[in-house]
């Protein structure tokens, strides 16, 4: 086994709405090594999402324990918290949270401003460093408004990527994409793992999960059970990897 870099033990998170409790995550026992990447699927509703955000502190646990890079993050303030995720983690969405202000550029450079980990310089330099690997270097200038849909999720890729986080989080990274930007994303999702980052991403597409080391199946809050693709050496393997998810998931009830 190499290094875990995020373990959950008997993780739960339960919703009181209307005072009745939603216990959407059922006591989920997982763990994450370093340089893996990992999708979790489900029906809609089954705690994917709710999943990932307690994960990665953005919401709390109503028990259990979240163990990232060496540390119990279930017991961090929200100060500590934030410092975390700014400086360990890194998050793409379906909705692409981008300031409406500022041109692609300076939305992926300030969280390494933020950071204050290097000077700007070095900062400026990484961004175009990322720009230019996932292909978007032409559009640096632009306002987000002035680039296609792929180009404005790989540059969230680029700014999620700014301070070299340990763990890339995705929920639904090209839920909002055709299907040619959606192989654009997830050929660079699939680069920037190669490089090093592990990723931790939601996903309801099939395609997309194939190029997952291993991909969780969760059902009402809890994991229903796993399978093992290993490393994809090559895109090419992935429609035989695709035929070989869609069988399992058939299995699960999916
Ligand atoms: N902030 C919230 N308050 C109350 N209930 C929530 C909240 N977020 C999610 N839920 C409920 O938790 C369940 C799981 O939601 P979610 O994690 O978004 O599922 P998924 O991502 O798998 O579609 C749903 O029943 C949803 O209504
Ligand atoms: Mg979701």
């Amino acid at each position: 086994m190499g290094n875990i870099v995020l373990e959950t033990k008997d993780l739960c998170k339960t919703y009181i709405v209307d005072k009745m409790s939603n216990n959407v995550l059922q006591n989920v026992n997982f763990k994450v090594e370093e340089g893996e990447l990992i999708s979790v699927m489900g029906p809609s509703g089954s705690g994917k999402s709710t999943l990932l955000y307690t994960i990665s502190g953005m919401d709390s646990a109503t028990a259990g324990q979240v163990i990232f890079d060496g540390e119990d993050i279930s017991a961090k303030n929200e100060k500590e918290l934030s410092k975390i995720r700014l400086l360990k983690m890194g998050f793409v969405f379906q909705q692409m949270y981008m300031m409406k202000k500022l041109c692609i550029m300076d939305n992926i450079v300030l969280p390494g401003y933020q950071a204050k980990q290097e000077p700007r310089e070095e900062i400026n330099k990484k961004a175009e460093e990322l720009m230019r690997r996932l292909g978007i270097i032409e559009t640096a200038e632009r306002e987000i408004t002035e680039v296609s849909g792929g180009q404005l999720q790989r540059a969230c890729l680029c700014r999620a990527l700014i301070n070299n986080p340990k763990v890339l989080f995705a929920d639904e990274p090209t839920g909002a994409l055709n299907s040619k930007a959606s192989m654009e994303v997830i050929n660079e999702l699939s680069n920037v793992n190669k490089a090093g980052t592990t990723i931790l991403m939601v996903t309801h597409s099939e395609r997309v999960a194939s190029i997952s080391d291993r991909v969780i199946y969760l059902e009402d809050g809890n994991i229903m059970g796993e399978i093992k693709l290993g490393k994809m050496e090559d895109m090419q393997e992935l429609h035989q990897r695709e035929r070989k998810l869609k069988n399992w998931l058939a299995e699960m009830g999916w």
